[in-house]
């Protein structure tokens, strides 16, 4: 695209927003010209905050469709749309309610500790929720004597375990994006630059984190990344977060661990079909209100959780 034509989709975006009283908010993965059109970015728990705090009648959803699912079961009262419907999650398909039925029925008693990357239907059917940023404080609140269902992110769930030192009965999901990155390659780029600092996200694997420095959600890796001293920093998570860490970190060199962990998903939103979503107020998320009460009951404990110090 044109640096005129973007310049020209811009300034509709800009225009409609104002009179929609929109708000945009995007994901830290999205594409470099939604994070730079965009009211808001952040990770999966900031954007649920900001959801649940704004007055904004219309809010523009650029990330994946459980997240803006979240933000209509904790905005019952706005309109939220996400661009393009296709933009799913691999690990969300990979659990279902009637799955985590099943697993309450093997662990009577147990908690479930849902990760918000999945339905509102598996999420209605957990007790609470957690992000990558606060699952280990969210495991911790629960009494240590009661058993904990984690799900569906088996390696979110064990770096969660490591950090906890309890035992959580795992769930086999994974994301199919970071499971790309491999150690190997995580070690080449580290052999290339011996003194940069490695920060990953928790849905890598075991072994990948293990070889990180810190892991961290992606609002984590930008707060670390602006605050370390290191001029090289390997990133073991989507790249789309490259864009947002070069911006702000123009003096820094930020080296992806694996250059094809690229969430596809994430990448169907575009400048084009954010516009279109303004204009058609398309493609509105709605969760059946049987589904929403519940699902918002798991969401408000965890952002009670994340509140209190
Ligand atoms: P964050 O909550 O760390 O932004 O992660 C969301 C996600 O989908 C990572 O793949
Ligand atoms: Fe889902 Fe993985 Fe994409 Fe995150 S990166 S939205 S977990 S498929």
């Amino acid at each position: 695209m044109s640096v005129a034509t973007e310049k020209r989709l811009i300034a509709k975006i800009e225009r409609l927003k104002r009179e929609r009283q929109a708000i945009i908010i995007a994901h830290n993965y999205q594409i470099g010209e939604i994070q730079d059109v965009a009211d808001f970015i952040g990770d999966s728990l900031e954007l649920s905050q900001k959801a649940a705090q704004t007055n904004a009648e219309v809010i523009v959803f650029c990330g994946v469709h459980f997240m803006a699912e979240t933000a209509a079961v904790l905005c019952p009262n706005q309109t939220v749309l996400l661009p393009d419907l296709d933009a799913g999650c691999g690990m969300s398909e990979m659990i279902t309610a009637a799955e985590v039925r099943a697993l309450k029925a093997q662990h009577p008693g147990a908690v479930v500790v849902c990760y918000v990357n999945s339905s509102a239907e598996v999420k209605a059917e957990s007790d609470i929720c957690c992000t990558s940023s606060n699952a280990a404080k969210v495991v911790q609140s629960i009494p240590a004597d009661r058993e904990v269902i984690f799900i569906p992110d088996q390696f979110l769930g064990a770096h969660v375990e490591r950090q906890t030192g309890r035992k959580l009965i795992l769930y086999n999901g994974y994301c199919p994006t970071h499971f790309r990155i491999m150690t190997s390659e995580l070690a080449e780029a580290k052999a290339e630059h011996p003194g940069a600092l490695v920060l990953a996200h928790p849905e890598c694997t075991p072994q990948v984190s293990a070889a990180a420095d810190q892991v961290l959600s992606t609002s984590g890796i930008c707060t670390e990344a602006r605050k370390t001293d290191h001029s090289e920093v390997i990133v073991a998570t989507e790249i789309g977060i490259l864009h947002r860490l070069q911006k702000e970190n123009p003096d820094k060199e930020f080296i992806p661990a694996c250059k094809w962990c690229d969430c596809a998903h994430m990448k169907v939103n575009t400048l084009e079909k954010l516009l279109w979503s303004l204009e058609e107020m398309q493609f509105p998320i709605a969760v059946p209100p049987s589904v929403a009460v519940r699902a918002k009951t798991a969401i408000d404990r965890m952002l009670e959780i994340s509140k209190a110090k």
